[in-house]
């Protein structure tokens, strides 16, 4: 039956025609505010969602189900037992972009009846809010305690019309360290999420999952008709999942808005996670660190051993100064530990988490660091030798807690796809072995009361909500590539990030490189940007730890733009995305957690953009000192990247204001209230 056939007897619900055996449904619900309607049914042995908002259909009917090793694909039968709810609550983040979270939703449950014994009874629960939904399995039916092999996922978002996406494709060996394409929607292949879609139908779409939880991350497969299915990261042996009954599967969720802002604004992701398992995470404060690191990436000292070796006691020393004297939380400190000589990302196996070079004296450092209020903040690369690490882990976060270190960066570089496990098989990055293992290191960690900064991650799925010690992550191209080259990210890439992989959840992307150049004369070979667009990085990729990313001496040579980075804090209020084209803009402003001020960035991408922005997020009746960091009439991240002016004026929230931006520029806004 094709699908508008089936649209029209969709209302029929139940009626046994000829030639349909086994219809029934639909069983519907609709979202608080009756924005979104989400519709199931099974016909012909398929059971499938469909999804309306308002008058405009956003997805056809889409397969559900999965399959299980040793049974054949499960054909469904009949729809049983729609129970529906309702609940609104606001919840409280510890730390986050937002403090108290509003969880208004509808949700249904209908149980899936296959003609296969692990298939038999199979619970979707379908959770709506008025700015998207999510869903999930429950495989009801596997036996208590059998254990069970997921073979294929039929999950299914089937788009209705023509959408743009900004997308790479996934399995690459760099994992999620790629610039995005933007194309028709029909040609993405095979796509990570969050994956974001733009509709002429002026509806923005963003698919990807919340709560993945031992489980391999979905990626979406394109037919080239607009039609995404689930694609699940297997094991070496092609399996997708090994489960045991009966179980549960992470949220598919689908936000669903009228402009990009909307997407970026929604707590879905949050609020499909699990309450946190941690009671007390006072431990972690939100806050700003600097680090021995950029000096490595542009090759002024080095990780390993010998006469540059970056991790000496003086110059950790030397940091800590320069952190005390600004008021910085923490100094990172990469390549304090034995194993990074040689090819470190070919030996990985060989890193101890637990020795230090004999150059760095951590009983020093740490006694120094306490004089003078900076916490170490620990580093564990791992090469991606998870077996190694996962052997001394516990010795690992002991040794740390030990010193005091209270927040570690973990990272896996290594290509995706040869990630050795115990039993010689070759794991991808983000496949259920390595998401067992993201959690389980941050298990382990907050025995310790450490909290996990992951780089090269499995990508976030809102579990920051559950375990508040997962701080921030890498997971997507970050600042480090504008000391590489290769090319360095061109400047639209951060006017997509709070799009795409920020939806995700928070990123450690380091921004504050103040010496655009870094000695490189090729544009491609340095960053990308104005010293200006920096500034509202730290507004604009929101991260509880955000990294003041490059030498001290370059922060010391612009007193006025390195105000803001003292200024800006990192745990917020309220936050609130005021303008946005994706992929040429964006602006943004969040209020301090606990405070009256209101900060403001904006970015743009390689076009100079002069924005009008109303400043009606600011408390009514109030004044305001705004404090103005903006490209100079002359700045250009080609030619003139380091121009910035400052400015101060006195503002209402009955003002607008100029967001004039150079082409890669950026603008960010202090706003203090005055009375
Ligand atoms: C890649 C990480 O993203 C980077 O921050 C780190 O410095 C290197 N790995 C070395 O661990
Ligand atoms: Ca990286």
């Amino acid at each position: 039956m094709n699908r508008r056939s089936y649209l029209f007897l969709a209302p029929l619900a139940g009626l046994m025609l000829p030639g349909t055996a086994f219809a029934a449904g639909p069983e519907c619900v609709q979202s608080p505010g009756k924005v979104i309607e989400l519709c199931v049914s099974v016909d012909g042995g398929n059971a499938t969602y469909e999804v309306r908002r308002g008058a405009v259909q956003v997805l056809a009917p889409s397969a559900l189900g999965m399959t299980f090793a040793g049974e054949p694909q499960a054909r469904y039968t009949a729809l049983k037992g729609a129970t529906r709810s309702a609940s609104d609550t606001t919840w409280e983040q510890p730390w986050g972009e937002q403090r108290l979270v509003r969880d208004n939703h509808t949700e249904m449950t209908v149980t899936l009846e296959g003609d296969t014994p692990l298939n038999k009874a199979v619970d979707v629960t379908f959770r709506l809010f008025d700015d998207g939904f999510g869903f999930r399995y429950s495989f009801q039916s596997v036996p208590k305690g059998q254990d069970v092999d997921v073979m294929d996922d039929r999950t299914a978002f089937d788009t209705v019309g023509a959408y743009q996406a900004w997308w790479y494709e996934g399995l690459g060996q760099e994992r999620d360290e790629y610039l995005y394409t933007q194309t028709d929607a029909r040609r993405i292949t095979l796509a990570e999420t969050p994956l974001t879609l733009k509709g002429e139908n002026g509806l923005y779409l963003s698919f990807h999952e919340a709560a993945l939880v031992d489980f391999p991350s979905m990626l979406l497969e394109g037919d080239g008709a607009g039609n995404l299915s689930a694609w699940l990261m297997p094991w070496p042996d092609g399996v997708l999942a090994h489960k045991t009954g009966p179980f549960t599967t992470p949220w598919r969720t689908v936000l669903i808005g009228e402009s990009a802002g909307a997407l970026a604004d929604s707590r879905i992701e949050l609020n499909l996670n699990e309450p946190s398992k941690i009671k007390d995470i006072s431990w972690f404060k939100p806050g700003k660190y600097v680090g021995i690191w950029w000096e490595m990436h542009l090759n002024k000292s080095t990780w390993g051993s010998g006469p540059a070796h970056g991790a000496n006691t003086a110059n950790v020393k030397h940091y800590m100064d320069f952190a005390a004297k600004y008021g910085f939380d923490g100094v990172l400190v990469e390549g304090w530990n034995t194993g990074w000589d040689g090819d470190w990302i070919a030996n990985g196996d060989k890193f101890s988490f637990t020795e230090a070079y004999p150059d760095f004296d951590i009983d020093a450092i740490t006694a120094y660091g306490k004089e003078k209020g900076v916490n170490l903040v620990g580093h564990n690369e791992t090469g991606g030798a998870v077996v190694n690490y996962e052997d001394q882990l516990e010795d690992a976060m002991a040794f740390y807690a030990r010193y005091g270190v209270s927040q570690v960066k973990t990272g896996y570089v290594r290509h995706s796809g040869t990630i050795p496990d115990r039993d010689g098989g070759k794991q991808w990055f983000a496949g259920q072995y390595m998401v067992r293992h993201n959690l389980h290191v941050a298990e382990v960690a907050a025995k310790h009361h450490i909290s996990i900064d992951a780089h090269e991650p499995v990508k976030d799925t809102g579990l920051r909500r559950t375990w508040p010690n997962m701080i921030s992550r890498e997971g997507a191209r970050g600042q480090e590539f504008n000391a590489w080259g290769n090319p360095t990210n061109p400047p639209e890439h951060v006017s997509i990030l709070p799009f795409t992989r920020l939806l995700a959840g928070p990123m450690d992307y380091t921004p504050g490189i103040f010496d655009i150049e870094h000695g490189k004369t090729e544009l491609t070979r340095r960053v990308q940007s104005t010293l200006a667009t920096q500034l509202a990085l730290y507004v604009v990729v929101y991260s509880p730890i955000q990294m003041a990313a490059d030498l001290p001496e370059n922060y010391e040579a612009r007193p006025d733009a390195f105000q803001f980075i003292l200024d800006v804090p990192t745990d917020w209020e309220v936050s609130k995305t005021l303008q946005a084209a994706i992929g040429d803009y964006v602006v943004m402003a969040r209020q301090p957690r606990g405070g009256q001020d209101w900060y403001l960035g904006a970015v743009t991408d390689e076009e100079a953009h002069t924005l009008s922005q109303p400043l009606d997020f600011l408390a009514p009746g109030k004044r305001y000192e705004a404090q103005i960091y903006k490209d100079a009439p002359d700045a250009d991240y080609r030619t003139n990247p380091t121009a910035l002016v400052t400015d101060t004026r006195v503002v209402t929230s009955k003002d607008s204001l100029d967001i004039a931006m150079a082409p890669g520029g950026g603008f960010a806004v202090r706003f203090k209230l005055l009375d």
